[in-house]
């Protein structure tokens, strides 16, 4: 699955990772105003003008998201992704492969729960809701991991995800 190995990111698989990392922030952060909206059509009462502009972006970005990444699933099997750092040992190759495919893995699974509360059952909105600590942790242990190469290893992985190469 991981296509053929390069010497860097494009700037097309650099710029669907910062867009979608900026849309998952958006959905996390703002993620409640949707919670509240649907609480206040459940009670019977108006949810504020916030809360309802914030839904309507939780609903589009989310299907965006969705989209993004089966384009970037795409562009990975057609350009491939770059080599394993030499030296890195092999427990910290696995590991960040794991989070890297457990990233893929929530970004499918939550818009795709996320419609299906919306269309099918409100049952799915707690396991979708179960979603965001889950990805605060994913998301922890990636920034820890990339400082760590920057300023511990200073071996440009950092830079592979800001500069295209090639
Ligand atoms: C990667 C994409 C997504 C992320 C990270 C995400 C994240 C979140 C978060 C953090 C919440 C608030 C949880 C809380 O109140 O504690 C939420 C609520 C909700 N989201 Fe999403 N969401 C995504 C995509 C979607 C999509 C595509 C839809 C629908 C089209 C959707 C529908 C909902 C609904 C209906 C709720 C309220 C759940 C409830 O009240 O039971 N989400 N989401």
């Amino acid at each position: 699955m991981n296509g053929t190995q390069t010497s860097g990111y494009s700037k097309l698989q650099i710029t669907l990772h910062w867009v979608i990392a900026a849309l998952v922030a958006f959905q996390l952060i703002f993620g409640e105003g949707m919670t509240n909206v649907r609480d206040a059509a459940e009670e019977g009462t108006t949810a504020s003008s916030v809360d309802t502009a914030v839904s309507i972006g939780h609903y589009w970005f989310g299907i965006a998201i969705l989209v993004l990444v089966l384009v970037r699933l795409g562009v990975r099997l057609m350009q491939g992704v770059p080599q394993r750092l030499a030296g890195t040992p092999t427990w910290m190759d696995w590991a960040a492969r794991l989070v890297h495919w457990a990233f893929y893995l929530m970004l499918f699974a939550m818009p795709l729960l996320g419609l299906l509360t919306v269309y099918v059952s409100d049952a799915f909105g707690d396991i979708h809701k179960l979603g965001k600590p889950v990805f605060i942790v994913l998301i922890a242990v990636h920034v820890v991991a990339a400082l760590y190469h920057q300023f511990i290893k200073r071996d440009g992985t950092l830079r592979r995800i800001l500069v295209p190469g090639r």
